[in-house]
């Protein structure tokens, strides 16, 4: 059976029938994904039956594994899952949901704001795979916005002021959105907050296409007043995210979603997380390069 790739929206997102992802893939398999990645920058799988074992060593056809955030900011005996696998469930150690009041749980609410994974490190990431081992009855959508049609739309006055702007990244900026105090999101992690730069107009030379780099981990734009900053990265924000350029995608079980982090962004949606379980893994693969260093 051969791969057939269907599009979810007009430009971006598609589906991707016709291949067991559990099995070994070849060399041409691997490469007609990273193709797909190329050319759709989210591909959906159905009926992928993964454990973390399949799930990891499928994923490190594409690269590096990074250790997930999650686990760099906790101490090992608080995961429930092995430290390249980043923890997107509502479960804690003893597979129990977490309580209102739960610290990870407050969180993990940052995934509720548009934003790029890993944007906080000096090399972020590439691609990231999620997988739904268990999904809630209703809610818990993830949504994605196409980062290149974002950047393409905007006019060209805008395109040149923005070419080389460089912002600052940190995962206690998006924190400080959603009310926390960085002392309590960072605990004794604060090294992880240092905040990092990198250009707000992406460059991909694999495909020619430039893209809005844009994340809720964005506190400043480097020689900006921090509120003009925070104010104009809203505005780019909301732009870029209007329903022309989003894909909403309904969760079902063993659905495998990929998602390329530099040209596009993601939301998680509100689900019933005090009560129903919704259990989803997701393995990321590190970038290659620091963004300041690309050229535009
Ligand atoms: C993630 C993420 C969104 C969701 O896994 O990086 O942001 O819907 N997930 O869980
Ligand atoms: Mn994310």
């Amino acid at each position: 059976m051969t791969m057939t790739f269907s599009p979810l929206t007009p430009q971006f997102a598609a589906e991707v029938a016709g291949i067991d992802l559990t099995r070994p893939l070849t060399a041409e398999q691997v490469k007609a994904i990273d193709d797909g990645m190329d050319r759709w920058g989210v591909l959906v799988f159905h009926d992928q039956r993964f454990d973390d074992e399949t799930q990891l060593a499928f994923s490190r056809n594409f690269g590096e594994l990074e250790v997930s955030s999650g686990a760099e900011m906790s101490r090992p005996e608080e995961n429930r899952l092995r430290p390249e696998m980043a923890d997107i469930s509502n479960l804690d150690v003893k597979n129990q949901l977490r309580a209102a009041d739960d610290r990870k749980r407050l969180g993990a609410l940052g995934n509720r704001l548009w934003h790029s994974d890993a944007s906080f490190r000096v090399i972020p990431a590439k691609y990231s795979l999620l997988s739904a081992r268990i999904v809630p009855p209703s809610g818990g959508n993830t949504e994605f916005a196409d980062m290149r049609a974002a950047y393409d739309t905007l006019d060209e006055e805008t395109k040149a002021e923005i070419e080389d702007l460089v912002t600052e990244h940190s995962g206690a900026f998006s924190r400080e959105l959603i009310g926390f105090p960085r002392e309590i999101y960072g605990g004794e992690f604060q090294e992880k907050l240092r905040p990092v730069r990198h250009r707000l107009v992406r460059y991909d030379e694999r495909t020619g296409r430039k893209s809005l780099y844009l994340s809720a981990h964005i506190g400043s734009i480097l020689g900006w007043p921090i509120p003009e900053a925070r104010a104009y990265i809203r505005d780019l924000t909301e732009h870029a995210t209007q329903p022309q350029f989003v894909y909403a995608h309904q969760w079902k079980v063993w659905d495998l979603v990929i998602w390329d982090n530099r040209t596009t962004m993601h939301r998680a949606r509100r689900y019933n997380d005090l009560t129903d379980v919704r259990d989803m893994r997701r393995s990321t693969i590190r970038g290659e390069a620091m963004t300041v260093q690309q050229a535009a």
